[in-house]
């Protein structure tokens, strides 16, 4: 088994054919030791979060670029050039391992050309920075289309901060079960095996863990103490509110954060619906659920169809995560940006809307609609909301919690600030 090699082939995987890390890493993972398994993860993750600057490094170094059969030695050499630049690894290693590398992909023929351009790269890799620095989309490593998008929306500046937040790691934030224990106590339980963690204000049972860790060294993890959520996810059920008795819908619901949490924080709803398109991704939904031993009515079905599923009875709280860009989110998935295009934001908003109209039918006079994306571009956010109260005539912008002192404000929230993932609330009711 040669690591850069298996790093080789889960990017060609993600980039060349369509797709996500998280479907093409933990499938090859498998047979791996927990060593060699944590630097494929650190290779491919680094790749991805440099992608552009890495090709243009590669593409400045070759003279015709490596293609069809050949193409898994194109990763090979940005995962050769990744080492050389970003991590520690001694560069005599580097090269070595990754020439082997050839090898184990069974070009051994290639292995002296490979060779050769890792050593160009250390030759020439200052005039080929200063050159890659003067272009965004390869100063930020992101797609210039999503640059354009960025930079339309908050200003050459704050777009330059938020790509920069965007490629680094994001934290592991816990979830504590306030069916078990409040923060302070679990936070108690971390510090004895020497885990840090942090708290926020106006986020309850959240802690943002200094290093992370596997969860099942987390105390509790599987009698349902603790989850992993981002603590930007775990606003979600504190600003639905749910109260005892009602009926609550979770639209867009798999695989399941916002719907256990909810069930958390609010014991006697008289019942709480978990819904998703993906059938798939409902598995997770009932795993989440059996874990922190809670109840929901789990039904595959589509939130732009309620017709199709519904049970004919309005619902009191509706939480619609709709499906987005994901743009939010980017420092933990930094394939994303990759797989995203320009035309499909315009898709991911007349989805949204249709969503969010489907919905708004089924919700009780008087009742609330939590609408949220983990995207931070305003097409899908607020020109969103601002479209769907202009066209409807009994909804209305209410504040998020009470912390809003009244104010009816959406919120977005932007990668790394309290270092939270990007994402946005609206909270939504219907007339009376
Ligand atoms: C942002 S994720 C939801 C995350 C989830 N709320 C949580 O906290 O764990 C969006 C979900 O919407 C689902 N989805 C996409 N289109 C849908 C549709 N038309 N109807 C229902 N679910 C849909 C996707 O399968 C995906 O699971």
């Amino acid at each position: 088994m040669n690591v850069r090699a298996i790093a080789a082939k889960v990017l060609n995987q993600v980039v060349e054919k369509g797709q996500s890390l998280s479907q093409a890493l933990p499938a090859i993972q498998q047979e791996l030791s927990p060593k060699d398994k944590a630097l494929v993860q650190m290779l491919c993750y680094g790749v991805l979060r440099t992608l552009p600057r890495l090709d243009f490094f590669c593409r400045s170094l070759m003279k015709k670029p490596l293609t069809g059969k050949q193409r898994d030695l194109h990763f090979l050499i940005l995962v050769g050039i990744y080492q050389l630049l970003y991590t520690r690894i001694p560069s005599h290693a580097a090269v070595g391992e990754t020439v082997n590398g050839a090898k184990a992909l069974k070009k051994p023929a290639l292995k002296g050309m490979i060779n050769g351009v890792l050593r160009s790269f250390l030759r020439e890799q200052e005039s080929l920075i200063a050159q890659a620095d003067q272009q965004p989309a390869l100063l930020y490593c992101h797609p210039s289309w999503l640059v354009k998008r960025l930079q339309s929306a908050y200003g050459e500046e704050k777009a330059a901060e938020i790509m920069t937040e965007n490629n680094q790691q994001a934290p592991m934030w816990l979830r504590v079960n306030s069916r078990f224990h409040d923060r302070e106590q679990y936070l108690a339980l971390l510090t004895e095996q020497d885990k840090q963690a942090q708290i926020t204000a106006f986020n309850d049972n959240a802690l943002c863990l200094e290093n992370a860790c596997d969860v099942y060294q987390l105390p509790g993890f599987a009698e349902g103490w603790v989850s992993v959520q981002d603590g930007a996810a775990q606003l979600a059920a504190h600003y639905l509110d749910a109260q005892p008795g009602d009926l609550v819908l979770d639209a867009c619901s798999a695989p399941g954060g916002k719907t256990v949490h909810t069930l958390e924080l609010q014991p006697e709803l008289k019942q709480m619906v978990a819904v998703d398109f993906d059938e798939k991704r409902l598995v997770r939904v009932n795993e989440n659920l059996q874990r922190l031993n809670l109840q929901a009515t789990v039904i595959h079905g589509d939130a732009a169809k309620p017709d199709d599923w519904w049970s004919g009875e309005q619902f009191d709280r509706i939480l619609c995560d709709a499906p987005c860009s994901a743009t939010g989110v980017i420092r933990r998935h930094p394939d994303i940006r990759w797989l995203r295009r320009d035309s499909d934001i315009s898709e991911l908003v007349t989805l949204q809307k249709n969503i969010l109209y489907a919905l708004w039918q089924k919700l009780k006079p008087g009742g609330v609609l939590l609408y949220a994306t983990c995207s931070i571009l305003p097409d899908e956010n607020d020109q969103q909301i601002k479209d769907f109260l202009a066209a409807t005539s009994d909804a209305s912008l209410m504040p998020l919690a009470a912390h809003y002192d009244g104010q009816a404000v959406t919120r977005q929230i932007l990668p790394n600030e309290e270092k939270m993932d990007g994402f946005y609330y609206a909270k939504l009711q219907k007339a009376l």
